[in-house]
This record gives structure tokens, C-alpha cells and sequence, in this order.
């Protein structure tokens, strides 16, 4: 049995509010005992729709360093956290477009018995944050994984009140990711990483 369960964070983010997210979420599974990549899905927009907003190419050019994920990320991971922007109540098409090149590896039941979990960040406090939790855990049952929802199973929780994944919203990008939304993170890596480690430690090594 390996000693250190692994733990792909792959998301999207154009102007960094997923991307805050998703490094908060890296740090604590690293310090939760987890061996840890985090991934950005590679940017799908024209480089004009890019450079019309200063977030958004500000964003691109701080993190052109972050590695690109590859469909090995999920097969080399016990726990995959999948995050996007809600974009019009849904995930956004490049994390989608990333989802879909896993169809191989679905077709050969290579995406089953993993943990999944998911995040997200959205405009408005109402504008789709849940909607776009939920489609992320539709693919989920279809890849056969294990869905860990935070739920309501830490008193932080009862601060962000989302039990489906962590979500952020920044009104209409005026607002960084805040202390609520981090605890809420680390409530999500810390039992993702502690119910990846529980299926690890039932399962036959083979992975
Ligand atoms: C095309 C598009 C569609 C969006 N749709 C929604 C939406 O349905 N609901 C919402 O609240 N915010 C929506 N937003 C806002 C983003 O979800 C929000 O700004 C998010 O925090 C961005 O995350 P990021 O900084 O990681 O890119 C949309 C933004 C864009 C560009």
C-alpha cells in the first residue's frame, strides 16, 4: 500500500478567484499528508478575448508557470478536486473541454474508485455557484468515482453554507477570496484527503 495518498487539483480560473481556491485547497491536502499537483486546464479563448481584460491577461501572465494537466494527473491521483467559474450557471468550456479528453480513460475504467470533489467561484452570491457544483458531480457519478461533498460536517461550515463544494463569490470581481471561502477550503481538502486515505487503505494496491 503507498504511504502518502495522491491528490490532483485541476481547475480553470481567468481572473484568479477559482485559482486562489485551488491553491488554498493544495496547501492544506499537502499539509493534511497528501502528495499534491495542482494543474491549470489549458486556456481555450482567443488571445484578443485575453488581452480585453486586465484581470483576465494579468491572471495568464502571473500563472504561465502553473503546469497544464493532463489526463495522466487523474489516473496518477486517488483524490481529483476539480474546480471552475460558474459560467452561466455551468462549468465553463475550457474545464470541460479538459473532462472531456478523459473519455479513453473512462471507457477503460481507469476515472472509478477515485474520490472526487468540487469548487467553484461566481459573480453573485446566487448566480449559479450550486448549479455548477452539482453538473460537476453529474460527471462524477458517470467517471464510477467516490463524490465527497463537504456537507455541513465542521462548524466552518455553517459560515460558507454550502454543503456541495467550496464557492467564492467575488461581486463582479470586486472581491478576493476571503477567509470564510479559505476555511471552507480546508474543511473540503482536509476530508477529501482523509476519505482518499480510507479508500486507499481498503483497496487491493493495484492503483
Ligand atoms: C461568460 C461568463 C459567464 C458568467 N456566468 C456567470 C453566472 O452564470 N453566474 C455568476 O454569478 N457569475 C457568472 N460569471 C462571473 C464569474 O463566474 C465570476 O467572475 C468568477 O468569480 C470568475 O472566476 P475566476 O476569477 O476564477 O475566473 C460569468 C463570467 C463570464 C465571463
Amino acid at each position: 500500500m503507498k504511504d502518502e495518498v495522491r491528490v490532483a487539483v485541476i481547475y480553470y480560473s481567468a481572473t484568479g478567484h477559482v485559482a486562489d481556491i485551488a491553491l488554498e485547497l493544495a496547501e492544506t491536502a499537502e499539509k493534511a499528508g497528501a502528495e499534491v499537483r495542482l494543474r491549470k486546464v489549458r486556456e481555450l479563448a482567443p488571445q484578443e478575448a485575453v488581452e480585453s481584460n486586465p484581470a483576465w491577461s494579468a491572471h495568464a501572465a502571473a500563472t504561465a508557470g502553473t503546469p497544464v494537466a493532463e489526463v495522466e494527473d487523474v489516473l496518477w491521483a486517488d483524490a481529483v478536486l476539480l474546480g471552475s467559474p460558474t459560467r452561466f450557471g455551468n462549468i465553463s468550456a475550457q474545464l470541460k473541454q479538459f473532462m472531456d479528453t478523459l473519455g479513453g480513460a473512462w471507457r477503460r475504467g481507469e476515472l472509478a474508485d477515485k474520490v472526487y470533489s468540487g469548487f467553484t467561484s461566481t459573480g453573485s452570491p446566487h448566480g449559479g455557484n450550486e448549479s455548477t457544483l452539482l453538473a460537476l458531480t453529474h460527471s462524477f457519478h458517470h467517471f464510477g468515482g467516490i463524490v465527497v461533498a463537504p456537507g455541513f460536517t465542521h462548524p466552518d461550515k455553517f459560515l460558507d453554507g454550502n454543503p456541495y463544494g467550496t464557492a467564492h463569490h467575488d461581486a463582479g470581481g470586486t472581491e478576493p477570496v476571503g477567509d470564510i471561502t479559505r476555511r471552507a477550503a480546508r474543511v473540503q481538502a482536509e476530508r477529501v484527503v482523509r476519505l482518499a486515505q480510507a479508500v486507499t487503505a481498503v483497496s487491493d494496491g493495484s492503483r
